[in-house]
């Protein structure tokens, strides 16, 4: 088996906190795989939490640009993860995380689940479990799919990772508990290996009010930033601070909506200029839609710039997101708030050192178990490569083996 180069953690404001007390007093190095790694909210914070990434996968050329130049230390692939195979990794890593694509099961799209290739990236994550059998994986995606399919989806994914030999357990967390100035609420699932010991842990919830959008950004952070068009700016100009589209005068109103809101609460949060103290409702990937997905500044006539939305989802200022505007709009709006991976990534640690008497950690109440049997091919199998989107070989036997420098690209 292939033995991993471990890179020695960089010391800074943005690093790892060192070694790990484990039982017996030695300090010893956690390591950690990413997955759909993203701009790396997640890998961040897990970072900060003390693990050690010994290889990072993401698709995405842009994401990958950003990892790569913030942490030229790390081993990044730039694979699509049917490609990858993880064998070469097994039982030499702590934990794996990911946080697998999550249109197919949010609330804002067309909720298409497993039938959509998006959503079938789930069993690639568990299939990375399988080949690497680390003692925790946290995966992490939207609050939608807990009621997906009655919950036969969320089912379908426990199972899968109950029949690799895990315990699981699952919890909504929002982020806003954890220090992170935005109502964000994301359905985090923890699975321990059987055998491992201890109990499924998740963060306990700070004390304390959440942290409001003027702590982060009132300072008058400058960067790059999207523009509104004459239209929107217009528009937007008659939303109050903390206001949407309900706070419209009528004539503006008709101009925006020409068809009328009285179609229900699909745009409750249409024209949303976010409110100075309060947290902000969350960042998707596209600031400057005013259907949905804008977020306005709360006092200027302007989507939130780049560093302002990278400030509320706590990602440092040290660290730079690469690609075209859009780009970076989308890697933030993507990300897991690095605060609350933090936190994630100390319940991992404590699970995988088993150091359970950590503070700050409440233990799962339950563990969780598929509540109705899965057809085992609906479940284990990962989903076949939509037609004309050839990037390499599909039969796991011929599955690259990455190498965990990242000499595969
Ligand atoms: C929700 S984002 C992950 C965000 C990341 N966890 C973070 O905290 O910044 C999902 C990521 O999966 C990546 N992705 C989608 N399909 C993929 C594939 N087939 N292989 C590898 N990565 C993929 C996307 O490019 C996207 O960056």
């Amino acid at each position: 088996m292939r033995r991993i180069d471990i890179p020695a953690p960089k010391v800074g404001e943005d690093t790892a906190e060192g070694g790990l007390e484990v039982p017996g007093g030695q300090a010893r190095e956690l390591t950690c795989v990413s997955l759909f790694a993203g701009g790396g909210g997640m890998a961040l914070g897990f970072e900060r939490a003390g693990l050690t990434h010994v290889l990072l996968n993401e698709l995405d050329r842009h994401a990958v640009a950003t990892l790569r130049s913030n942490r030229p230390e790390w081993s990044v692939n730039s694979l699509d993860i049917r490609d990858v195979c993880f064998r070469h990794l097994h039982g030499t890593v702590d934990v794996v995380e990911g946080g697998f694509p999550c249109q197919a099961f949010s609330m804002s799209g067309k909720r298409r689940g497993f039938a959509d290739p998006r959503g079938g990236m789930f069993f690639e994550f568990a299939r990375a479990v399988r080949e690497i059998r680390p003692k925790v994986a946290v995966a992490e995606n939207v609050k939608g799919l807990r009621s997906h399919d009655g919950g036969r989806t969320l089912d379908a994914m426990v199972a899968a990772l109950e029949e690799a030999g895990y315990r699981v357990a699952w919890r909504i967390l929002g982020a806003h508990n954890f220090g992170v100035p935005q109502k964000r609420e994301r359905l985090i699932l923890i699975a321990l290996r059987g055998g491992a010991g201890g109990q499924i842990l998740f963060p306990a919830e700070l004390d304390g009010p959440a942290p409001t959008v003027r702590q982060v950004i009132g300072d008058g952070v400058t960067g790059p930033g999207a523009r509104y068009s004459a239209r929107t700016a217009w528009i937007m100009s008659h939303v109050p601070e903390g206001g949407n589209w309900r706070d419209l005068p009528e004539h503006v109103l008709r101009e925006f909506l020409p068809n009328g809101p009285y179609g229900g609460g699909s745009c409750s949060g249409a024209a949303k200029r976010l409110a100075w103290d309060q947290p902000s409702p969350t960042l998707l990937c596209q600031p400057t839609a005013t259907k949905l997905t804008g977020r306005c500044h709360p006092a200027e006539t302007r989507p939130l710039n780049v560093r302002e939305y990278a400030r509320i989802q706590t990602f440092p200022d040290t660290w730079r997101f690469e690609g075209p505007m859009s780009a970076q709009y989308r890697q933030i709006g993507n990300a897991v708030p690095v605060a609350l991976a933090y936190h994630l990534g100390r319940a991992a640690v404590a699970m995988a050192s088993g150091t359970s008497t950590s503070t700050g950690l409440s233990e799962a109440a339950h563990v969780v178990k598929a509540r109705r049997p899965i057809r085992r091919r609906a479940v284990t199998s990962p989903p076949s490569r939509p037609r004309g989107r050839s990037t390499g070989p599909t039969r796991p036997g011929r599955r690259r083996t990455t190498s965990p420098k990242g000499t595969a690209r």
